[in-house]
């Protein structure tokens, strides 16, 4: 059995949460895009585990795999796994394998995208400086390094050498001056430690699916923060809908795969980007608080909005979203009266899906329909039958609207806050 998990929104919507509960039986799970601008928080009991390269089965020692769609900054790696290992996490050449083919975050990444958000001026994206966008360019500039370079230091040295002059103009305009030679000798410094994962993972992953092994992809950040159907400019770097499973990772069997969206059940963003039922008033400052909105990596705190059903429907089909898993049902349980968004107004017209056209997207406004709250408290709980009902019709009014079934909902951020409505979990 194959399961994807991928963020509906714009990221944070707790998939490293759901990647944990399913990764209970999973042989392996692999990451296959994005990098360290990924921040996954997962709640064991009183343990709070951050990730942002590591696939999130490594809390349970499961075999994890980066795939080679994944930009890998190997600083950033050791340090995570150093932070694991301090919290008593296993991780080595047992349970992790990277791709050989994966390409490397280097300094002059970082170094990139500060001057690019500091040139955008006021029309910054918001990224979260780790590199990620200027490590894609170069990967698709056919110049990066990449992991198997790490074999050869006299041609590694002058392939960096060979980076470093391509980008040192634009960024001496911007009076920045960096090493490659302090790159590559850092680099040498850490090599053995990196290389030891490095593995030609897409045919263990294809060996493991012949073997009908039990495989999870996991996504990171959201469909609407994808670099083909995402809001652009506003989105980051990598394909984040599930297509990307299998250039990401090489993985090419199509059948018995399902495919969960994690959808909270509101809206937050992180960043710059339009956001069409942003709260910017009491309301969104409730659940911020109510739902600790503050990124993982950048630690900004999140903009935060009603659920809007137009651009999760859409994520569903771009997608091909099998189940949808709702998550922080409870962060809602306090507000009166809870808005959805149905649809889009633009002068006379009504969208029912999100145009690409950036000046038609300054000037859509939602059409909300109002549900009333419940008022009860939600957290914690396990099975369907003790939601209040008006909890219950909230669900099943954004089932309607998004036209696919809420197979889980997740009412806090532990493993057993979770109500399992189909058995997904017990019958996978
Ligand atoms: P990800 O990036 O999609 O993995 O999500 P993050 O980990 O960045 O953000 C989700 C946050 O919400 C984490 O701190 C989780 O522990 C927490 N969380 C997940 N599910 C729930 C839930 O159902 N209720 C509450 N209150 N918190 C949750
Ligand atoms: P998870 O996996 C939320 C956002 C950044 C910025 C934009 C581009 O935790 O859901 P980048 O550094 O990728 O070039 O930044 O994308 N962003 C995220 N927002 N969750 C994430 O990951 C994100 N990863 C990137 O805030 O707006
Ligand atoms: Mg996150």
């Amino acid at each position: 059995m194959f399961y994807t998990i991928v963020g509906t929104q714009w990221g944070d919507e707790g998939k490293g949460k759901i990647v944990d509960w399913l990764s209970s039986k999973a042989d392996l799970v692999v990451r296959f895009q994005g990098g360290n601008n990924a921040g996954h928080t997962i709640k064991v009991n009183k343990n709070v585990y951050k990730l942002n390269l590591l696939p999130s089965g490594i809390i349970r020692n499961k075999k994890c795999i980066i795939g080679n769609g994944v930009v890998l900054d190997p600083w950033a790696l050791i340090k995570e796994i150093e932070n694991l290992r301090n919290q008593n996490i296993i991780i080595d050449e047992n349970n992790l394998c990277i791709a050989e083919n994966v390409c490397l975050i280097l300094p002059i990444h970082k170094l990139i995208d500060e001057v690019n958000e500091e040139s955008r001026g006021i029309n910054s994206i918001g990224t979260t400086k780790k590199g990620i966008g200027p490590a894609y360019e170069d990967k698709v500039g056919r110049r990066s390094i990449r992991l198997c370079d790490l074999n050869d230091n006299q041609n590694l040295k002058l392939k960096i050498k060979k980076l470093y002059d391509f980008h040192m103009p634009r960024l001496e305009k911007f009076n920045k001056s960096i090493d490659y030679e302090k790159a590559y000798e850092d680099l040498i410094k850490i090599s053995n430690i990196i290389k030891i994962f490095s593995a030609p993972v897409w045919k263990m992953i294809n060996d493991a699916g012949k073997q009908k092994k039990f495989i999870l992809f996991e996504g990171a950040q959201g469909s609407l923060l994808d670099i083909d159907f995402g809001t652009y400019p506003y989105v980051t770097s990598s394909n984040t809908s599930s297509g990307q499973i299998f250039s990401g990772t090489g993985f090419g069997i199509k059948e018995n795969h399902s495919i969960l969206g994690i959808t909270k059940a509101y809206t937050t963003r992180v960043g710059s980007g339009p956001f069409f039922t942003e709260l910017q008033n009491d309301i969104g400052d409730h659940l911020v608080e109510k739902g600790q909105e503050f990124g993982t990596v950048t630690k900004r705190k999140r903009r935060c909005g009603w659920f809007d059903s137009v651009l999760v429907r859409q994520s569903i089909v771009i997608n091909g979203i099998t189940d949808v898993v709702l998550t922080k049902l409870d962060v809602l349980d306090e507000i009166k009266e809870i808005k959805v968004c149905v649809g889009y107004r633009y002068n006379q017209e009504i969208y029912n899906y999100l145009p690409f056209d950036e000046n038609i997207q300054k000037k859509l406004f939602p059409v909300y329909e109002n549900l009333p709250g419940w008022q009860t408290k939600t957290f914690g709980l396990k099975n369907w039958s003790d939601l209040p009902i008006n909890a219950q019709q909230y669900i099943s009014f954004l089932e309607s609207k998004i036209e696919k079934k809420i197979s889980i909902i997740s009412t806090g951020p532990d493993r057993s806050h979770t109500i399992d409505r189909n058995n997904l979990l017990s019958n996978s």
